[in-house]
């Protein structure tokens, strides 16, 4: 290089500087795909009961109602009858679904279960449950979830 060719660039990078190129090296991404998930309980002195935290807490809420498609007898059953997954009873939510299988909950390990990755932003088949949502399960919902298959998916 010529001596004297970085100086002339000396001039340019001044430039950029006081226009502030060199502060916006942030671009604006936006939200993250994928929700956060850790396999930890996340409150271990706490133990999440199934009927009482998951069923009456969450399957049958009025404003998730998971019910309404995941059972015989809900007002549109599209859930059991697309979905292949039964939520009125602990044994039918093991069984599985169409695509997932008895992958829908692997016991100790929520964040590979499909059960919190269908309730999570981006899921990995099909759409976001509740699929009339939103709203969508709060975050302490989904964290009731993550923690019940954390401490070992009991029929508690
Ligand atoms: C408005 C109807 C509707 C509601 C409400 C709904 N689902 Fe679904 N669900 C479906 C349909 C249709 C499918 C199949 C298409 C898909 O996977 O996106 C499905 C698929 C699923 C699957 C994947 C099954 C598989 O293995 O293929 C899971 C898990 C699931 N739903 C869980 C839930 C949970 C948990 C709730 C409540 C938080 C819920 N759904 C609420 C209609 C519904």
């Amino acid at each position: 290089m010529k001596a004297g060719g970085w100086a002339g660039l000396f001039p340019v990078m001044a430039t950029m500087g006081a226009v502030g190129c060199f502060d916006a090296v942030e671009p604006d991404v936006g939200p993250p795909l994928h929700d956060f998930c850790q396999n930890e309980d996340s409150d271990p002195s706490r133990d999440v009961e199934f009927t009482r935290d998951i069923v009456r807490g969450i399957f049958v809420d009025s404003n998730i109602a998971c019910y309404d498609c995941h059972t015989a007898d809900g007002r549109t059953p599209l859930g059991l009858e697309v979905g292949g997954l039964d939520l009125s009873s602990y044994s039918g939510l093991r069984s599985g679904g169409a695509v997932g299988g008895p992958d829908l909950v692997v016991v100790g390990r929520p964040c590979e279960s499909i059960l919190v990755q269908k309730i999570s932003a981006g899921p990995p088949f099909g759409s976001r449950m509740p699929l009339d949502g939103p709203p969508f399960l709060d975050n302490e919902q989904r964290q009731l979830i993550i923690d019940w298959i954390a401490e070992g998916a009991r029929d508690n």
